[in-house]
């Protein structure tokens, strides 16, 4: 039976044509470390991670290429910029569909007195701006927000968010998990101090790679959670200051970034607003087809605007995780189920505790699998 992969909200499979050919080419004909060498394959290391923060810089609309930071993923971003951020007594506020990369983060502060308060989300998990600005208080440091829930798909609107972080002189983090790749995000248009992003999901690349962007000014304010060897200023034995470096120890994932750097190569030879039409075309057929079965609950928003390539469904009373284990089980179908490290979020989406099926598309997912993931849908449900 062929595999239908329907987990990228996960992580994406397959990856951009070119990935593994880089990541390979990489291994077998270069091989070098970067910033640490004086001969050719060193420095062509060193240009290729160079291209890639130039092409993070494009994707994002940002000018500062210095200001690109790879890390392994947004988890490892998040800790780094709100660990370094936050000081005792600090609040921020964040939105109820956080992934776990925010909110264990967030939690664990809780012990030097660092504090958050959730704005309101609909029950399809639309933000209701109006519920953010109640919250400021004198001593809100930032707004922290997913882009859109791994949970529901639902898109959270942070133009708006940004103007109001503007105006109260507040700094934006924005957790870009879901979207990026997905949709064009200019970090200019919604008034961001940084975008985490990781390049195994929509971006195509592969897992162990990611980082963030983030403006001079929130740098300054965050110090390096890892020090080490940096392959600059080596006689000092003190962390430079200086980006990237500041935030980049250690032996970085070079292989990986050779992967990621043909993955956005891709994207943007297929152009990103192409992308978001095959996903959605995708997403609309199989929410259409799941509507007109009146066992199954949509978990977020039915219609086209404002929503990703990601579909979650509620069969209760029947359970989601028998569902899923059948659909691999009888058609090689792969879901995820259960609470996509998101609790909050099923608590907004009334999905808690029983979780949901999760289905996620990317551009390769084609009509024939959607048809059959519908057709074996409904044999298990009236089995
Ligand atoms: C919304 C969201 N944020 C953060 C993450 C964490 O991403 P990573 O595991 O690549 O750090 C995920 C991954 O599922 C996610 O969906």
């Amino acid at each position: 039976m062929k595999k239908i992969y329907m987990d990228n909200a996960a992580t994406s499979f397959p990856k951009a044509n070119g990935v593994a050919d880089a990541m390979c080419k990489y291994i077998n004909e270069i091989g070098t470390n970067i910033s640490r060498g004086a001969y050719d394959d060193a420095f062509e290391a060193q240009r290729v991670i160079e291209e890639t923060r130039e092409m993070i810089c494009d994707l994002f609309h940002f000018n500062k290429s210095s200001n690109v930071i790879f890390t392994k993923n947004i988890t490892e971003s998040m800790n780094i910029i709100i660990k370094g951020l936050l000081k005792p007594n600090d609040h921020v506020i964040i939105s109820p569909m956080e992934h776990n990369a925010i909110m264990r983060p967030l939690n664990s502060l809780s012990q030097k007195n660092i504090t958050y308060d959730k704005a309101e989300c609909d029950k399809n998990g639309n933000l209701i701006i109006e519920s953010i600005e109640p919250l400021i208080k004198q001593n809100t440091v930032a707004i922290i927000m997913t882009h859109a829930s791994n949970v529901s798909g639902t898109i959270l609107d942070l133009e708006s968010v940004g103007k109001i972080a503007k105006k109260h002189n507040l700094f934006f983090i924005i957790d870009s998990a879901q979207t990026a790749g997905f949709k064009d995000i200019d970090i200019n248009k919604l008034n961001a101090d940084s975008i985490a992003f990781t390049g195994h999901k929509s971006l195509l690349g592969p897992q162990g790679t990611g980082g963030f962007i983030i403006t001079d000014n929130l740098a300054n304010k965050i110090p390096a959670l890892i020090e080490g060897g940096t392959g600059s200023k080596s006689d000092s034995e003190q962390q430079p200051t200086y980006l990237p470096d500041k935030f980049e120890s250690g032996t970085p994932n070079t292989v990986g970034l050779f992967g990621l750097n043909a993955a956005l190569k891709y994207l943007k030879e297929k152009g990103i607003n192409n992308i978001q039409k095959i996903e959605m075309d995708r997403t609309m057929q199989f929410i259409e087809a799941i509507l007109e079965i009146p066992q199954i609950r949509i978990v977020g928003n039915t219609t086209r605007e404002n929503r990703t390539a990601v579909v979650s469904l509620d069969f209760s009373p029947l359970d989601n995780a028998e569902i899923s284990w059948k659909l691999q089980q009888s058609h090689a179908i792969a879901t995820r189920v259960g609470m996509h490290c998101a609790p909050s979020a099923h608590k907004t989406l009334d999905t808690f505790p029983q979780g949901t099926l999760r289905f996620s598309f990317s551009s390769f997912t084609t009509e024939e699998e959607i048809n059959l993931v519908i057709q074996a849908i409904k044999q298990i449900i009236n089995a």
